[in-house]
C-alpha cells in the first residue's frame, strides 16, 4: 500500500497497480508520501484477491451516499452493489442501479467519508448481515481509496467534491420544462406536442426524440419517411421556443453498408470477445457492436458523429443504453432455445419449468456475458467486467468531448443514463426507468443530495414515472417536486397512458400549468444556485443534516434544502391534503399556487402538520435568506428579466448574489457574467435594503416583499444601477 496525503484532511491509498478511471482531476504531484501509514478509521483485510474495508456501526451511526441508489438517504440496513445495470424495476430490495457512484458518509463519532475508485464491482453491506458493521468488499485489489476526514458532513462531502473538476454547464434554457414520451415518432406528432403546449399556454423549453425517430434504432440516421423535412421542423419548432431532444444508444447496429457500422469495423473500434472478432450482442436494433469507449480514437470517432444531428440544428442529447444494456447474447440465446426444444412435450415440474422461464430472465444483462467482451487500452485487453463501470462514463465523454470540438463556444444539453464519479464534468444523468409509483416521488427526492455529492448537478428523475399509468393526481405532486431538479422532464413508456401535461383533464391542465409557470419563475435562483454549485465545486441540493446539527434534522429524509435559501418538503402520498415538516429552525411557508399567487406565513421552529391543497406548492425560505423570481414565459428565451420579485425573511441580516450570464456560452469563463449583490438589514420592525450590481445587468427593477420572525411585511421597490466601473 502506498499512502498519500493529497492535504491535511484527505488521504489517498494506493493497492497493487489500479486501472486509470480519470475519475478525479487534482494535480498529483502536490501529493505528500507519507511513510508510516496513519490511523485510518476502517480496518483493511485482503482475502482471495477481494480488499475488503470493514467498520464497526453503534447504533446512531448513520451512513449516507451511494449516488444514485436505491432505499432512504440513510443506507443502513442494505445490501448495494455498484455495477451499472439496467434493471427497470426499482423496488427496495434492488441492489444498484445505471449509476456506480462509490462515496459514502459514515457518520460515526467521528465522521469520515470514503471513495473507492474501482471501475469494477463493489459490494456494499451497510448493516445487512451484521446491524453493526459496515463491510465493503471491492471484487480485485488493484484500487484507489480516498478517506476524507475532520469536519462535518458538509465539509467532508465538499472535500471530495473538489477533487473532481469543474461541472458540466448546460445551457440555460434546459432548466426550463421538458416534454418526453416514447416515442413522439413522426413529425406531425412532435408538432401536435408543441401546438398543445401552445395552445394550452403552458411553458416548455423542449420536446424529446425516442428510439423511433431513427432508421430502424440505427444512431446518426433519421427516418426519413416520418420526418421528411428534418432541419425543417428543428427550425420551425426553435422558432417557437422548443428544442428538439433526440436519443442516442451504445449499441451500432450491425448491418452492410451503414457507414457508422463500416467505419467502426474497419478502425478497429468495437470492443472485442476472445478470439479477436468484434464482441456481438443485441440491444434494440437486434445485433449490435459496442463502440470501445475506452479507446481515445474511438471515443473521438463516435464523439464526431455527433455532427450528423447538430448539422441539423440539433443543440441537446440524451445518451441511452450505455450501462451497457443487453437484451441478450447469440450463444445464451441458443442454450435457451435449445432448453425449450428438449422441453416440448416433456412434463416439467417446479423444477423443471422453473429453470425453463428462468434461462429465458436471465438472458438480459447476463454477468457472463460482460466477460466475454474485451477493451483495448493503451495496448492491452482488458476484460470489460473488471471496468464495466466506466462505459456510461466514457460514452458520454465521447459525446460531450465530440461536442466540445464540434463547436468549441457552445453549450449542449447532454445528460446519460449510466455514469460514474467524474461523468459530472461532462454532463448530467436522469434517473432511468422509474414507474408511476407514489413511492418513486420519495426515491427521487433521496437520491438527488448522493447524486450531487458525486458531482453530478444537472439530474432529475422522469417526471410522473416512466412505467405504468400516473394519473393527474400523482403528476402534479411529482412535478411540485421537480420543479426544483434542474432536469425537470416529464417521460413514460410506451404503451404507457399519455401524461403530458394537458393530457388530463382541464381542472388537473390548470393545476399543472401553474405549477410549471412555477417553475419558470424560479428560473433566475436555480439557474443562479446551480451556476454557484458548478464553478465552485458545491452542493446544489442537500440534506438537512448538512446544515443544522440537531439529530431531528439527521431524522429527516423526506426533505432537501435546494441551494442556499429554499427547503422543498413535497407532498408524496396519494390523496393526502397536506403533510408532515419538521423545521429546523424558524421559516417563512409560501403556499404557492402558481408564479405570483399563494399565502406567506411564518412557521416556527419543530413539528408541524401543514396542509397543502393540490394547487399549492410548499416552498420554505430559510431564515435570513432570500429568494429571487422572475416573470414566467412560454420559454426560458422569452423571460423578460428586466423587473424581478424578491422574497426576504429577515430576522437581522439577510444576503444573496444572484448569478447571470448568456445561458449559451463558455464566455462566463472569461467574465462575461453578471452578478447583483443583495443586502437586506432589519432592525426593530424597519427593514435597510442594499444593492450592487456588476455592468451589463439586465435587471432593471426589483420589487421586494420583506418580512420578518414576527410577520411584520414591508414592500419596496428598488432601481438596480449597474456600476459602470465592474
Ligand atoms: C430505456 C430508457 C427510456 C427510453 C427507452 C426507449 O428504457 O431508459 O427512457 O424511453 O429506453 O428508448
Amino acid at each position: 500500500m502506498i499512502t498519500r496525503q493529497i492535504n491535511p484532511q484527505t488521504l489517498w491509498l494506493t493497492f497493487g497497480t489500479p486501472f486509470e478511471t480519470e475519475s478525479l482531476m487534482f494535480d498529483r504531484e502536490q501529493t505528500t508520501l507519507l511513510k508510516k501509514t496513519p490511523s485510518l478509521p476502517v480496518k483493511l483485510s485482503l482475502e482471495n484477491d477481494r480488499l475488503q474495508l470493514t467498520d464497526s456501526l453503534s447504533d446512531d451511526t448513520r451512513v449516507l451516499g451511494l449516488g444514485e441508489n436505491l432505499r432512504g438517504m440513510n443506507k443502513r440496513g442494505g445490501i448495494y452493489e455498484s455495477f451499472c445495470t439496467d434493471d427497470p424495476i426499482h423496488t427496495p430490495g434492488k441492489k444498484s442501479l445505471y449509476g456506480a457512484h462509490n462515496f459514502l458518509l459514515v457518520e460515526g463519532a467521528v465522521p469520515y467519508g470514503i471513495f473507492i475508485d474501482y471501475p469494477g464491482k463493489v459490494i456494499y453491506d451497510i448493516g445487512y448481515t451484521r446491524h453493526d458493521q459496515l463491510i465493503i468488499t471491492i471484487t480485485g485489489s488493484d484500487v484507489d481509496i480516498y478517506l476524507f476526514q475532520e469536519g462535518n458532513l458538509k465539509e467532508l462531502a465538499l472535500a471530495f467534491r473538489r477533487l473532481m473538476g469543474e461541472s458540466y454547464i448546460p445551457p440555460k434554457w434546459a432548466f426550463g420544462f421538458q416534454q418526453s414520451r416514447w416515442s413522439y415518432r413522426t413529425s406531425k406528432e412532435v408538432e401536435a406536442v408543441a401546438a398543445a403546449f401552445l395552445e394550452n399556454e403552458i411553458p416548455c423549453d423542449a420536446i424529446y426524440l425516442d428510439i423511433d425517430y431513427m432508421e430502424r434504432y440505427k444512431d446518426f440516421t433519421v427516418d426519413k419517411e416520418a420526418f421528411p423535412d428534418f432541419p425543417g421542423l428543428v427550425a420551425s419548432l426553435k422558432e417557437k421556443g422548443f428544442r428538439l431532444i433526440p436519443i442516442i444508444d451504445a449499441g451500432v447496429k450491425i448491418e452492410t453498408d451503414y457507414p457508422v457500422y463500416e467505419e467502426g469495423k474497419d478502425r478497429g473500434y468495437f470492443c472485442l470477445n476472445r478470439k479477436d472478432e468484434p464482441f456481438v450482442a443485441a440491444v434494440w436494433p437486434g445485433k449490435v457492436h459496442f463502440p470501445d469507449f475506452l479507446n481515445p480514437e474511438a471515443r473521438r470517432w463516435f464523439g464526431l458523429h455527433y455532427q450528423f444531428l447538430t448539422d441539423q440544428g440539433i443543440e441537446g442529447f440524451w445518451n441511452d443504453m450505455n450501462e451497457p444494456s443487453i437484451f441478450y447474447t447469440e450463444e445464451r440465446l441458443q442454450q435457451a432455445i435449445d432448453l425449450a426444444k428438449d422441453s416440448e412435450g416433456q412434463n416439467l415440474d417446479i423444477d423443471a419449468f422453473f429453470h425453463l422461464t428462468d434461462t429465458f430472465k436471465a438472458l438480459f444483462n447476463h454477468p457472463d456475458d460482460y466477460k466475454q467482451m474485451y477493451h483495448q487500452v493503451k495496448g492491452e485487453m482488458v476484460n470489460h467486467a473488471k471496468i464495466h463501470n466506466l462505459y456510461g462514463f466514457n460514452m458520454t465523454r465521447s459525446a460531450a468531448e465530440g461536442l466540445a470540438e464540434l463547436e468549441p463556444n457552445k453549450r449542449f444539453l447532454l445528460f446519460s443514463r449510466a455514469s460514474t464519479v467524474g461523468q459530472g464534468r461532462y454532463a448530467g444523468i436522469w434517473t432511468g426507468d422509474n414507474h408511476s409509483w407514489w413511492e418513486h416521488i420519495l426515491l427521487n427526492l433521496q437520491m438527488m443530495p448522493a447524486v450531487n455529492q458525486c458531482g453530478i448537478l444537472y439530474t432529475g428523475a422522469d417526471t410522473g414515472g416512466f412505467s405504468d399509468n400516473a394519473n393527474a393526481q400523482l403528476m402534479i405532486r411529482w412535478s411540485q417536486f421537480s420543479l426544483f431538479t434542474p432536469l425537470f422532464r416529464n417521460h413514460a413508456a410506451l404503451h404507457t397512458r399519455h401524461q403530458e401535461p394537458y393530457a388530463f383533464d382541464g381542472a388537473s391542465t390548470a393545476i399543472l400549468r401553474d405549477v410549471i409557470r412555477l417553475r419558470y419563475a424560479l428560473i433566475p435562483y436555480l439557474y443562479s444556485e446551480y451556476m454557484k454549485a458548478a464553478k465552485k465545486s458545491g452542493l446544489f441540493f442537500m440534506p438537512l443534516s448538512f446544515e443544522y446539527s440537531e439529530e431531528q434534522a439527521a431524522l429527516t429524509d423526506d426533505q432537501l434544502l435546494v441551494g442556499e435559501s429554499l427547503m422543498a418538503t413535497p407532498v408524496y402520498r396519494e390523496n393526502a391534503r397536506g403533510r408532515h415538516v419538521y423545521l429546523p429552525e424558524t421559516m417563512l411557508l409560501w403556499k404557492a399556487t402558481g408564479p405570483a399567487g399563494g399565502q406567506l406565513e411564518v412557521v416556527p421552529q419543530g413539528h408541524h402538520y401543514l396542509k397543502a391543497d393540490l394547487a399549492e406548492t410548499l416552498i420554505f425560505l430559510r431564515k435570513n435568506r432570500i429568494l429571487v423570481l422572475g416573470e414566467p414565459a412560454m420559454s426560458v428565451e422569452k423571460m423578460d428579466l428586466s423587473t424581478m420579485r424578491v422574497l426576504a425573511f429577515v430576522d437581522d441580516t439577510a444576503s444573496y448574489v444572484l448569478y447571470d450570464d448568456d445561458g449559451l456560452t463558455h464566455h462566463h469563463r472569461e467574465g462575461a457574467y453578471t452578478e447583483i449583490h443583495l443586502t437586506i438589514t432589519h432592525k426593530a420592525g424597519d427593514f435597510q435594503v442594499k444593492v450592487a450590481a456588476s455592468s451589463h445587468v439586465k435587471v432593471k427593477v426589483l420589487k421586494l416583499v420583506m418580512i420578518n420572525a414576527a410577520g411584520k411585511q414591508q414592500e419596496q421597490v428598488v432601481q438596480v444601477v449597474p456600476d459602470a466601473a465592474n
